[in-house]
This record gives structure tokens, C-alpha cells and sequence, in this order.
């Protein structure tokens, strides 16, 4: 019997990712990471696991087709954990995959209790904007809402329904499976199968980049995409595991809580009091700091310079170092991670101002 069950609903913070191979069978990241390592989730070891990854690799490295697709639940605002999948997503475009972000409005209102116009409101102005400040584009892009799309779509979706019992849907989701949690798992998988369908480009290797507790959804479309073999030809679906970020005082980063996060809209100068009082892992005192030095393994400031403030190893590696031997004290060395955060913050405030026209083309009738 196994022990825990992931829950794609829960709030958990997962402690022990290395369980996560031998309980699921996800597979280490490790041997893709030297041939990936121009993405910095990659080569620090955040992105650690994957299924059928090879596909991918494949793809890219012979210049095939293949497809990434993910979704985001609108529940909150955009905080650097969320920047995270944005900077999958628009690494995967720019090696042309063919794009599909699907907001789960559904699942939004269904398991949330979100109402669909503020779900969709904030899948606009809080994701889709972001993630065009970011650099998402809209090429080779497919946006929807879960509930506002296309026929092909739900035709499939509501098929899916007779492929599966609701003694598995318990065995993967637990014995609190509620109806919304039911429409949102199968909704999930049709998401993740239907570009391959003929009517949205057929059957292509498909990568979803997700955080691990979404892992029992994979396992249930991938289910499908064998146990639909006689009707459709499916490429069972990759998927890749990143880590998730801690909040600020060290537990998890949710965007429900605003002290745990930073907003990419935030204002630089709550920012900078945030980032002023983080959990570290700095000593009592200097005295101390500098006889034993500090944890950046326990820092949160250091958590941000590693997912997103440095982007040099070599940088990175001095800034481990010099913590670790006592060479800098938690109040410098948090100056310094404001001063990066605001630049990116200014930076990255300004580039939302000019996504509005992208964000309409990508948005097109739909708005
Ligand atoms: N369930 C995901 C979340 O909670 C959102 C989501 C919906 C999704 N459809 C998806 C993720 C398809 C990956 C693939 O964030
Ligand atoms: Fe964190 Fe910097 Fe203090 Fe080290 S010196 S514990 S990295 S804040």
C-alpha cells in the first residue's frame, strides 16, 4: 500500500521529491539536464523530474513537431512561483512548440468556488499579461478558457467520461473525489490530449510542464491516451516536475497569502519590506554570522537570487560561497537582493503596460 497521495487540489508543501521516484515512478531529470542547460530551472535542479521526456528531447533536437500545453488556475494574484511556469512556457515557444495555456476557469469555479467573470478576470489581467511581459507571444498560440472554447473540444472531453470508473477516480483523487473535482480531472485531461486531435494538428509528442502535486492528473491522461488507442493515435503526453518556491517566512508560497509572496505587479517599495523581512538563514548575530557563517539552504533571499535574480552561475556561486563562509551579513546581502528585485520589477511593470496589444490578439473574439 503506498503511503502518501499526491493532491493536485491540496495546500502541501511536497517535503520529499526524491519519494516522488519511487512511489509514482517519475524519473530524474538529471540526463537531460547538460543538453538543457541554457534554461536555469534545468541546470539548478528546480525542473528535477520528468516522464517520457525523450519525446521531447527528440523532437527538438530533430526538429520535429511537438506541442507544450499547461494550464493555470486563475485563483490570485501572480507571484514569482507563477513565474516560474512562465518561463517554461515561453522557453517552449521559442523553440516552437506549438503553445496551448489553458485558464481553468472551471476548475477555478468548480473546486475553488471563483466566480467564472472574476476567474477570467484574473486569467487576463494577472496571467495572460504577465506572461506576455514576459515574452510570450502570439505565435504558434492557443489560449482558452476551459469554459468558452470549442466543440471538438467538449465532444472529447465528455467521451473521455466512459473510459474510466469512479473506483479509479477514488483510488487517484482519494475518497473526498467531489463532482467538481471529477468534472476538473477529466476537463484536465482533455486539455492535455486535444492538440493532438486532428482538428487542433494531430498526433505530436506534447510536453506539460507542471509542479509535482499535478502529477496525478498526468498519470489519469496518460491512462486515456492508451485506453482511447482504438480511436485515436495519442503520443502518451510528457510532463516535467519542478520544484515549488517557499513563502517568505519559509513555508509555502501561496497566493492567497500576500505576506508569503511577491506579486510581479507588487509595488517596489512593499517588495523591498518584504525582501527586508524574510526568513534567512543568517546567525543571531554578526559576530556569529561571521565566525560560522550562514544557510543559504534555509534562506529564502537566497531562494529568490537562485529562481529568478541571478542568472551567472559563476555570480551565484560566489554569493553560496561567501554566505556560507561568514563574508556577508543577512542586511547587506538583502540590500542587494532588492536592488536586483526592484530593477526587474520596473523593469517588468513597464513591459506590462505595453502587453495590452498582444494580449488582445492572443485573446481575439474571446475577450
Ligand atoms: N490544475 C492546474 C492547476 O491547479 C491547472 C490546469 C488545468 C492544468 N488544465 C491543465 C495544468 C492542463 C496542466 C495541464 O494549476
Ligand atoms: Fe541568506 Fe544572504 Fe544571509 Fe546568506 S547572507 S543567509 S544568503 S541573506
Amino acid at each position: 500500500m503506498t503511503g502518501k497521495r499526491l493532491d493536485p487540489w491540496g495546500k502541501g508543501v511536497i517535503e520529499d521529491y526524491e519519494n516522488l521516484f519511487k512511489e509514482f515512478g517519475i524519473e530524474s531529470f538529471d540526463k537531460y539536464q547538460e543538453r538543457f542547460s541554457d534554461n536555469r530551472y534545468v541546470r539548478r535542479g528546480i525542473i528535477f523530474g520528468q516522464r517520457d521526456y525523450s519525446r521531447i528531447a527528440e523532437a527538438i533536437d530533430k526538429k520535429k513537431r511537438f506541442a507544450m500545453m499547461t494550464g493555470l488556475m486563475p485563483s490570485g494574484k501572480f507571484h514569482f512561483g507563477h513565474k516560474m511556469v512562465a518561463d517554461q512556457i515561453i522557453w517552449y515557444q521559442k523553440m516552437n512548440a506549438d503553445t496551448f495555456i489553458c485558464a481553468a476557469d472551471l476548475e477555478a469555479s468548480v473546486v475553488r468556488d471563483i466566480g467564472l467573470q472574476e476567474a477570467r478576470k484574473i486569467a487576463i489581467e494577472e496571467y495572460l499579461t504577465n506572461y506576455v511581459a514576459l515574452g510570450l507571444t502570439e505565435k504558434n498560440l492557443t489560449f482558452w478558457f476551459q469554459t468558452d472554447y470549442v466543440v471538438p473540444y467538449y465532444r472529447f472531453r465528455d467521451q473521455l467520461s466512459k473510459k474510466v470508473t469512479l473506483n479509479e477516480l477514488r483510488g487517484i483523487y482519494g475518497d473526498d473525489l467531489t463532482t467538481g473535482k471529477l468534472f476538473s480531472a477529466i476537463t484536465q485531461a482533455a486539455d492535455i490530449l486535444h492538440p493532438q486531435l486532428k482538428e487542433f494538428g494531430g498526433s505530436r509528442p506534447t510536453v506539460v510542464p507542471v509542479g509535482a502535486d499535478q502529477d496525478p492528473h498526468i498519470r489519469l491522461t496518460r491512462d486515456f491516451a492508451s485506453r482511447f488507442s482504438g480511436e485515436y493515435k495519442f503520443i502518451p503526453p510528457s510532463s516535467t516536475y519542478h520544484k515549488f518556491m517557499s513563502g517568505l517566512s519559509g513555508g509555502k508560497m501561496s497566493s492567497s497569502d500576500p505576506s508569503s509572496h511577491i506579486a510581479l505587479t507588487e509595488d517596489p517599495e512593499n517588495a523591498r519590506k518584504k525582501i527586508m523581512s524574510a526568513k534567512t538563514g543568517g546567525r543571531a548575530t554578526v559576530a556569529e554570522q561571521k565566525e560560522q557563517g550562514g544557510v543559504p539552504e534555509e534562506c529564502m533571499v537566497y531562494e529568490m537570487l537562485v529562481y529568478h535574480l541571478v542568472e551567472s552561475d559563476k555570480e551565484l556561486l560566489e554569493i553560496y560561497a561567501s554566505c556560507k563562509a561568514g563574508g556577508r551579513t543577512c542586511g547587506e546581502c538583502k540590500k542587494a537582493c532588492v536592488e536586483r528585485l526592484i530593477a526587474f520589477l520596473k523593469e517588468h511593470q513597464k513591459k506590462r503596460k505595453d502587453a495590452a496589444k498582444t494580449v488582445e490578439k492572443i485573446l481575439g473574439e474571446r475577450q
